[in-house]
């Protein structure tokens, strides 16, 4: 079955960004990418990238051009209707077309009717037509922009109905407002576009009121429907892109890359700045590396300018790719926050771009490799949420008597229980205690300290930050040991501490220090239920333990595999100390909980696939457990709660109903397969 064209595919994900595939008549777009902008009028003239250059040089997979221009000249009309729009402008690849709406802004009017210039679009065979939406100005009040989305709205009505083959994009506008943009944006969504643009931001952009910007993204991301790939349009600057990604942008356009470079600018990732002031090139793309400075100032106009649009579109261009390794390995929240600390009027976005939790908690993956502090923003990171969220539902204490906190030099070796082995066996030889560590995501078990993000992370030492934070931290110890009524909570004090924690002992209990890890991890990723699925249970706090065989590794002791009554349930992936799941550990938490939790659903036309071990595609999924994330992993089942496969989630569970093509989870080992 081909994939249909017109269709989004999610790949891989970080943050809200994502690698993702858009299929066109003209060749796949994979996302997050920008579009250059090519002016119909321009092409040929001196100083101009041709379209082909631009594919030549980058790679580039679609670019936009604008139908009203074309529309406008008769010659190109002409032409674009009985050649198409890639002959006309002589691109061998996806072209998304514009309306007219951004002249309608800069010149006040446009002379052709919102319906003509959609079938206009459509008949030059452009492989992304947009509606003529209404630009609504920043300094616009609420009711001009309410009025807008509703005008939008009926036009995008009228338009859905003639695109034809084209894939139509509806734009998000609304101005300043964030609770318009989500109204749009729930609006735009319920009808049948393929593409949603952001739109109204450039002068948002312009004024540097990246904050601003950042609320009107996440306030549309909420409400909009996520099989759809998000345009921001307007935007390619390079200083905007990292965080554009992060917040779930895929598509961009610019025409800067070639004004700029006209006006003898150059653009950085931190900047933009003439040539003329410039004394050195602070860059290695071919153009800077191919020329001296003297040589760049003295080339003719029409050199000098295709010159810097070169480099402009390289800048650009790198910071995308940046974006996507940054995707890749997990860490574009990173990416993000560094590139506002590079500039001070990018700085305030800090305070907006984790403001919508729940959205961001859904989306962000479950797994990663590392977790890189860059400022005290980078601790209200969804994962930092989810951490203190899952630790304070899910987390039990294995004694009711003493809680011992550690407090002092964390970060330096990791994971936390190794820098503190010495003291850990002093403690253990006259107590039960339960152990914490006092970090700056808050109190970690010692359970936890090799879990994802707990040990691949580089944090500040609480000891270092100021006494306020280290005093909230110690009221959070309090309140975690009250509410879980240990008998005694104390900080760890070095030998003084055992010499008294060793007087409140008469006896010491028995604790199986590995399998508290073991059902520590377990909960914290499958919940408590699932565990004690997994697990046959003595009574309220304890396991029958003769049952269960944990193997560690002989170099590093570090768990490996869990094996219980004879069955291999589970088996620890080194790299982020969570489990994956095997398939006798997933029937039993089939038999011992309620649906919907840790399961997939799919239907009947996808069972014998999963069960082979091929892929669960989302159009086959019924219903997903709602707690689940991207990356967690999941029992694959059909209508009747039996066992498919174990697999491993790619989606969020409230994305799946949307995407009409992709994987919903990859499966690791279907029924018919050895686990
Ligand atoms: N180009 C830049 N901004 C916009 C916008 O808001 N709408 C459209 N259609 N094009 C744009
Ligand atoms: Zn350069």
């Amino acid at each position: 079955m081909a994939p249909k064209l017109n269709t989004f595919e999610v790949l891989k994900r970080s943050a809200l960004g994502r690698i993702g595939r858009f299929r066109t008549a003209h060749g796949n777009i994979e996302t997050p990418t920008i579009l250059p902008v090519i002016n119909p009028n321009l092409i040929g003239e001196p100083g101009n990238l041709s379209p082909q250059e631009i594919k030549k040089e980058f790679r580039a997979d679609a670019v936009i051009t604008n139908s009203y221009i074309i529309w406008q000249s008769d010659e190109l009309k002409e032409k674009a209707l009985s050649d198409g729009v890639q002959k006309l402008i002589g691109f061998d690849g996806a072209v998304m077309t514009d309306s007219g709406t951004f002249q309608m802004y800069m010149y006040g009017d446009v002379q052709v009717e919102p319906l003509e210039i959609v079938k206009f679009q459509r008949d030059i065979g452009s492989d992304i037509g947009t509606i003529l939406d209404l630009f609504t100005k920043p300094d616009e009040d609420r009711e001009k922009a309410e009025s807008d989305i509703e005008g939008t709205f009926e036009r995008g009505q009228g338009s859905v109905g003639v695109k034809g083959d084209m894939a139509l994009a509806g734009t998000i506008q609304g101005g300043v407002y964030p609770d318009l943009r989500s109204l749009a944006a729930k609006r735009m969504s319920s009808l049948d576009f393929d593409v949603h643009p952001i739109g109204g931001v450039v002068p948002i952009m312009e004024s540097y009121r990246y904050k601003k910007l950042t609320e009107v993204i996440l306030a549309a991301k909420r409400e909009l429907n996520p099989a759809r790939p998000v345009h921001l349009f307007g935007a390619g600057h390079p200083m905007v892109i990292p965080l554009a990604v992060a917040l779930g942008c895929d598509l961009f356009d610019s025409a800067s890359y070639a004004k700029f470079a006209a006006q003898g600018r150059m653009m950085f990732a931190d900047s933009t700045r003439f040539l003329k002031d410039l004394d050195d090139l602070p860059c290695s793309c071919p153009v800077c590396s191919g020329h001296t400075i003297q040589e760049l100032k003295s080339l003719d106009k029409a050199t000098q300018t295709k010159m810097l649009a070169r480099h402009n579109l390289h800048v650009t261009f790198k910071a995308l790719r940046q974006a996507r390794q940054a995707i890749y390995e997990g860490t574009i929240w990173e990416l993000a926050e560094r590139s506002l600390h590079d500039h001070p009027r990018l700085n305030r976005a800090l305070e907006s771009i984790y403001t919508e939790p729940e959205l961001q908690e859904r989306r962000e993956p479950t797994a990663g490799r590392r977790f890189f502090y860059t400022c005290p923003t980078s601790m209200q990171r969804p994962l930092v949420r989810r951490f203190k969220q899952r630790f304070i539902e899910r987390y039990r204490p294995r004694t009711k008597y003493l809680l011992i906190g550690f407090m002092g030099n964390l970060e330096a070796r990791k994971p936390y229980g190794t820098a503190f082995a010495d003291d850990i066996r002093k403690l253990r030889a006259v107590s039960d205690a339960d152990i914490m560590f006092m970090s700056y995501y808050g109190p970690v078990p010692l359970e936890l300290d090799e879990v994802y993000p707990i040990a691949q992370s580089l944090v500040p030492d609480v000891h270092q930050l100021p006494k306020d934070v280290q005093e909230k931290l110690k009221d959070e110890f309090e309140k975690f040991s009250h509410d879980n009524e240990y008998q005694m909570a104390v900080m760890y004090d070095g030998d003084t501490t055992i010499l008294d924690v060793e007087n409140w002992y008469d006896d010491v209990p028995m604790r199986t220090h590995v399998f508290d890890r073991v059902l520590a991890v377990s909960d914290f990723q499958f919940g408590n239920a699932a565990t004690d699925a997994m697990f046959p249970k003595k009574d309220d706090m304890n396991w029958v333990t003769n049952e269960v065989k944990i193997k560690t590794s002989r170099k590093t002791g570090k768990i490996r595999n869990v094996i219980v009554e004879g069955e291999h349930i589970l088996s620890m992936r080194a790299h982020d100390g969570l489990f994956t799941l095997k398939q006798d550990g997933a029937k039993r938490i089939l038999a011992g909980t309620k649906a919907p939790t840790n399961r997939l659903v799919v239907n009947d036309d996808s069972v014998p696939f999963n069960k082979e071990g091929k892929s669960v595609f989302a159009p086959f999924v019924i219903s997903a457990d709602p707690d689940l994330r991207p990356m967690d992993e999941c029992i694959i089942v059909d209508g009747n709660d039996e066992f498919v496969a174990v697999g491993r989630m790619r989606l969020a569970p409230d994305e799946i109903e949307f995407f009409k093509t992709g994987i919903a989870a990859e499966v690791r080992s279907g029924s018919d397969d050895e686990d």
